[in-house]
């Protein structure tokens, strides 16, 4: 075992982005956390992405939400606690509340606390008869259901993860998290949660590599972000965004290419990269229904529904605690 890496001379609240590339760098497959991938100007290009034509999957599930709201609200029942994991645009959540009967209480659970407590006051001021109890954490972590919450849920508990964010994580780490919620939402309690589908390979590559580069931007952001956070020295120019399919694990994935043998340092240390050598930055796994069932399975959920839109490209499943 190497020792720790310790980072010197850097302010205390940058430390683990510096531990995190530095391991991730030193890696045999290079590696950069995509949690990094959502500053400002990341989640501004995200939100970007979400609109491109070739980026199917958000328009996808919003009609989902929609055409489906009356069915769905009628599952989940009144006096509903809602537990949103990760904090996005609240777009998808509006639609969803639109739809319920008398939802009670709104738990949004997201590590970016400015932009957490701001989309969670806008929600607030549009929904007046709903409480709104924002929670700074990790989402991925076991947060305690807030106290003050319990007397106001009269209805289920019900978590809701839209996005194919479930796709983010590698299998074993998708259980280990659904697991995490079924323990929060207790028996009784569900999930309303979104996967992207196994298709078409080329039409799965054009959604992580648009024509308009901004998928490329988004994934750039990372490395600027080490430029301008750590004081590194990539050549930006000197990579290519890379989106591939990997058969094997189901999954795209996204890499920063290495266009020539380099050398990049990053707070004193020095990482070579030979010519095309890349990065891995992200992973999107894509689910059959078959697939999706089974892992819900693995973490003690069962499926109640499932909707699919007519060209078989996503689905949003409910389940619940057995
Ligand atoms: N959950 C989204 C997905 O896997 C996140 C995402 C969309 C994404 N486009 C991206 C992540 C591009 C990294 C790069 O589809």
């Amino acid at each position: 075992m190497s020792p720790p890496i310790q980072v010197l001379d850097i302010p205390d609240h940058l430390r683990p982005f510096a531990d995190d590339v530095l391991d991730g760098l030193s890696k045999a497959q290079k590696e950069l956390s995509c949690k990094y991938f959502y500053d400002q100007r990341g989640s501004e290009l995200f939100n970007v992405i979400c609109e491109l034509d070739e980026y199917y999957p958000t328009r996808t599930e919003t009609a989902l939400l929609e055409t489906h709201g009356a069915e769905i609200a009628e599952i989940l029942g009144p006096g509903v606690c809602l537990i949103e994991y990760g904090c996005g645009s609240l777009v998808k959540t509006r639609c969803l509340l639109d739809a319920m009967q008398d939802p009670a209480l709104f738990i949004p659970i997201d590590i970016s606390e400015d932009h957490l407590i701001r989309s969670a006051k806008a929600l607030a001021d549009d929904y007046q008869d709903l409480k709104v109890i924002p929670v700074v954490a990790d989402f991925t972590d076991p947060v305690e259901f807030p106290e003050e919450a319990k007397k106001d849920c009269t209805g289920k508990r019900v978590g809701f993860f839209p996005g194919s964010t479930i796709g983010n994580f590698e299998r074993d780490r998708a259980v280990q998290f659904l697991k995490v919620v079924a323990g929060q939402v207790g028996e009784g309690g569900g999930l309303l949660v979104g996967a992207d589908l196994k298709k078409d390979e080329n039409v799965l590559i054009r959604a992580y590599d648009d024509s308009e580069g901004i998928t490329a931007a988004f994934n750039f952001n990372v490395m600027e972000r080490i430029n301008k956070e750590l004081g590194g020295d990539f050549d930006i120019s000197g990579f290519r965004h890379l989106a591939r399919y990997n058969r094997e694990h189901g999954r795209v994935e996204m890499h920063l290419l290495s266009l020539k043998e380099q050398t990049a340092k990053i707070l004193g240390r020095a990482f070579r990269f030979r010519e095309g050598e890349t990065i891995h930055t992200e992973n999107s796994h894509k689910y059959t229904l078959e697939e999706f069932r089974d892992l819900a399975q693995a973490a003690g959920f069962s499926t109640v529904k499932t909707w699919v839109d007519e060209d078989d490209l996503f689905s949003v499943h409910y389940l619940t605690v057995d």
